[in-house]
């Protein structure tokens, strides 16, 4: 369900449309299907999806402001679907990018996909965070390190924490059946960030643009196994 309503945004993004409205369309398909948004209400969260736009990290509120030709779009959507929660977000171009901007996108999503290899049984949880970490610093980005990954199930927000980055060879063991979800945040720039105030909006301190890729991954004995992917 998460994976066909990122289908849809994927769809319907262009300059000129809202994020209010992406987020309406969202909401309409996920109670369309059955499956009950896991964000809206989330300690007063207010929105079905997050919308994250160009220096914005994660938990943008969807507003009225027309998106741009050029801008990043980081959308994050979370839903549960009999009992279960799956939370994966992408980060979109709007029309045609800057090359930077290009190569963010790039390197956040093969972070992403190199740190979900790391995700094999009797790995350790931190092998995944250093290869996320790796894979962003070679290119000569940076990884966001107030926000982090977590365990997901029966609830969005499981035990263990999954930071981006950090030394390999750490933390648990991992075993067939535990499902994680794994989030790189890839600033441009550095990689502090501050929150706003509403609270939520999490942007970068030197304004750089920013990216967010995140699936919901099983571990099993035949290898990681994408949930959030078609
Ligand atoms: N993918 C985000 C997370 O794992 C979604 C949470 S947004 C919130 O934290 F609004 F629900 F907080
Ligand atoms: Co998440």
């Amino acid at each position: 369900m998460v994976a066909q309503a990122h289908q849809l945004v994927a769809r319907s993004i262009r300059p000129g449309v809202t994020t209010k409205y992406l987020d309406s369309l969202v909401e309409d398909f996920l109670l369309s299907k059955g499956a009950i948004p896991a964000f809206k209400g989330y300690h007063g969260y207010p929105a079905t999806i997050c919308a994250s736009v160009n220096e914005v990290v994660v938990h943008g509120i969807p507003n009225d402001v027309p998106l741009e030709e050029g801008w990043i779009l980081g959308v994050d959507i979370g839903a549960y679907v009999d009992g279960f929660c799956g939370d994966s977000a992408w980060t979109y171009p709007v029309g045609t990018i800057d090359s930077n901007a290009q190569r963010l996108l790039e390197v956040t999503k093969s972070a992403l996909l190199n740190g979900i290899e790391q995700a094999v049984v009797d790995n350790r949880l931190s092998d995944v965070s250093h290869q996320i970490q790796s894979v962003v610093e070679a290119n000569g980005f940076s990884v966001v390190r107030d926000f982090v990954g977590h365990g997901i199930g029966r609830k969005m927000h499981e035990a263990p924490q999954i930071p981006n980055f950090g030394a390999p060879g750490r933390g648990p063991r991992l075993k067939a059946g535990m499902t994680l979800a794994i989030e790189p945040m890839v600033n441009a720039g550095n990689y502090h960030v501050q929150v706003q105030q509403d609270n939520w909006t999490v942007v970068t301190i030197d304004s750089s643009l920013s990216a967010h890729f995140e699936h919901t991954v099983a571990i099993t004995d035949e290898g990681p196994v994408i949930l959030t992917a078609l």
